[in-house]
C-alpha cells in the first residue's frame, strides 16, 4: 500500500509540491538554530544534533541533485538543517498526516495517510533516512517495496539498544557499518547505521 504522491520531480524545487500542506508557508518557518559543537537537544527532535554530526551525515548523504528521503522527519529539524547552507543537500522529510512538521518547507515536505503508508517517492531517491523510527516493520515494507529501486545506501540513527531489532531489515544485498554516535558528534548511547547496497 502507498500514498499516491507519485508526481515529485527531485530536481524541481521552485514550487511547493503537489501535497504540501498549505499551512506551510516557507516564510512563516521559524529560524533554524546555529548548530553546536556538542550535542545538543531541540524540542521535537529525538537525535541530539551538533555542527559535526551534521557534517558527517554530508558525507553518508547524496550530494545535490541526489535525493535522500527522510522518512518520519517529525518536526523536520535535522532535514531543514541539511537543506540548508552550508551542507545545501536535497533532502524531503515524510510524516504522517496531520503533519508535526515545523522546519521543512513545503517544497521539501511530504505526507502519507498514516502511519502504514509508504512515499513512492522512495523509488526515486538515492538515500532513505530513518531517524528514530518508531516500527522495525517500517524500514521492512520500504525495502520490499522500493529496495529494487535508486536507493543506494540506508542511514539509520538511534539508540544502540534498538540497532538490533532493525538490523534485520537489510539482507545479503546489503553491507552494513555502525558507527556510534558520540564519535561524530552524537550521543554515547546512540548509533548510526549505514546500509549500503552492493554491487549485483
Ligand atoms: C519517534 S518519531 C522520530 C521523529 C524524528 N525523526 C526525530 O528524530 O525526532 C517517529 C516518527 O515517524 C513518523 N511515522 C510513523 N509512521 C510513518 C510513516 N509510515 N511514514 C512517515 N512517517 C511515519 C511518526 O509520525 C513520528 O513522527
Amino acid at each position: 500500500m502507498t500514498a499516491l504522491h507519485d508526481d515529485f520531480d527531485p530536481e524541481y524545487e521552485s514550487e511547493p509540491a503537489a501535497d504540501a500542506d498549505p499551512s506551510i508557508v516557507e516564510s512563516r518557518l521559524p529560524p533554524l538554530p546555529a548548530p553546536s559543537a556538542k550535542p545538543t537537544v531541540h524540542p521535537g527532535c529525538c537525535l541530539a544534533l551538533s555542527g559535526p554530526l551534521l557534517a558527517y551525515l554530508t558525507t553518508l548523504l547524496p550530494a545535490r541533485p541526489g535525493l535522500a528521503l527522510s522518512v518520519g522527519s517529525g518536526y523536520g529539524l535535522l532535514e531543514a538543517l541539511l537543506l540548508a547552507e552550508p551542507y545545501r543537500l536535497n533532502v524531503v522529510g515524510v510524516e504522517v498526516q496531520p503533519t508535526s512538521n515545523r522546519f521543512l518547507p513545503a517544497s521539501h515536505h511530504r505526507t502519507v495517510p498514516g502511519t502504514r503508508f509508504l512515499d513512492a517517492l522512495a523509488a526515486e531517491s538515492a538515500a532513505w533516512m530513518f531517524v528514530y523510527p518508531r516500527r522495525v516493520g517500517l524500514v521492512d515494507e520500504y525495502m520490499a517495496a522500493y529496495a529494487e529501486g535508486k536507493v543506494e545506501r540506508v542511514v539509520w540513527i538511534g539508540p544502540t539498544a534498538d540497532w538490533e531489532d532493525y538490523i534485520g531489515c537489510f539482507g545479503q544485498a546489503w553491507e552494513i557499518q555502525v558507527t556510534g554516535a558520540n564519535g561524530v558528534g552524537g550521543r554515547a548511547w546512540e548509533m548510526i547505521a549505514v546500509a549500503t547496497k552492493l554491487p549485483p
